[in-house]
């Protein structure tokens, strides 16, 4: 089998951080998107990978030559980004006739047994039931569990189970026959060549779709979703860890190779590699690799790579059934 992760976008809902890093390098929980992704992979014995990069590829491959050779991974360039479809239809020289894809949106962390996909045998997307489905692609199912149909970001409620990007496909020929067919006519759906789209030619086509549920699915498109994201990984993964002169409030992640003094952390705070935090208050925050932080009170923050902020602490000579409110 080989993986699919298409990577290409500029992630423009998550600026200013992604002006210096593509989205998948950005930290959740102690280690990049990606890594997140690539390390589910692995334990599914999946090594070979496509990675579709665009915005800042260079620096997507250089991350993942250095931390995963045990990979065999082909890169190639989105030079335009038109879309998913044209993403995955950008990579279709990797693909081999008989070799089943696995799709994993590069933007989104799940927990899920990838094995749920392919059990079937048949090509399976993976689904899960939305409240509000206008802003997602959804499937509509006949009695069997087949889909019948996709629909990208319907506007009337046609169905509440939304597309949520991972897709198994188990004949990757024709899905770029119908990719081929979308590009070589110029047939966009609102100004993009989509996925959906092809996946809806390959079921006229004749191919059998089923779908698995994912009920772990964790968006890191926008910095209130990267956080909430943050909060969800360090519950379930929570790891232990104590210093002198700190409170630590779990759940948290501390690199080892952070230095820590003076501090109160958490809880849902993670601290990369390299990175300096001193006489701060920090919860439910994101600080990034080699970034300074000292005597700020921080909430609901990501601090990017290498980036410094610096608090003060206020001096005040206040008399009495005096009120001070610093907001
Ligand atoms: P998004 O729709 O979230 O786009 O793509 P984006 O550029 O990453 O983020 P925003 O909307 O500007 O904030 C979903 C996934 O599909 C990839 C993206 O990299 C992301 O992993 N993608 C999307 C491509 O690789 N190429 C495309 O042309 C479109």
């Amino acid at each position: 089998m080989r993986a699919v992760i298409p990577v290409a976008g500029i992630g423009t809902r998550l600026r200013p951080h992604t002006y210096a890093l593509p989205k998948v390098l950005l930290n959740v929980a102690g280690k990049p998107i990606l890594a997140h992704i690539l390390d589910a992979l692995a334990t599914h014995d999946i090594t070979n990978v496509t990675i579709i990069t665009g915005y800042m590829g260079e620096l997507v491959k250089e991350f993942v030559k250095k931390r995963y050779n045990s990979f065999n991974i082909d890169f190639v360039e989105q030079k335009e980004r038109l879309g998913l479809g044209h993403a995955i239809w950008t990579g279709k020289e990797t693909y081999k006739n008989n070799e089943p894809l696995m799709i994993i949106l590069g933007d989104t962390i799940f927990d899920v047994d990838l094995s749920l996909a392919f059990v079937s045998k048949k090509n399976s997307i993976g689904v899960k039931k939305v409240e509000d489905p206008r802003r997602f692609g959804v499937v509509l199912l006949d009695e069997n569990k087949l889909i019948t149909k996709f629909v990208e970001k319907p506007q009337t409620p046609v169905s509440n189970l939304a597309i949520v990007g991972i897709y198994y496909i188990n004949n990757p020929q024709l899905l770029v026959e119908s990719l081929d067919k979308l590009i070589i006519n110029n047939i966009r759906t609102r100004g993009e060549f989509q996925l959906t789209d092809a996946l809806q030619r390959m079921l006229e086509s004749g191919a059998e779709f089923t779908t698995f549920n994912v009920e772990g699915w964790y968006d890191c498109g926008k910095p209130e979703t990267l956080l909430s994201t943050n909060r969800f990984l360090l519950e379930k993964y929570p790891s232990k860890k104590e210093l002198k002169n700190t409170v630590i409030i779990p759940p948290c992640f501390i690199s080892d190779k952070a230095t820590v003094e003076n501090s109160i952390i958490g809880p849902y705070t993670s601290i990369a590699d390299g990175a300096i935090v001193k006489n701060s208050v920090i919860k439910d925050s994101i600080i990034s690799y080699e970034a300074k932080v000292s005597e700020v009170l921080l909430h609901e923050s990501i601090i990017g790579n290498e980036a410094e902020v610096n608090g003060t602490f206020n001096k005040f000579n206040v008399g009495n059934s005096s009120t001070i409110d610093l907001d």
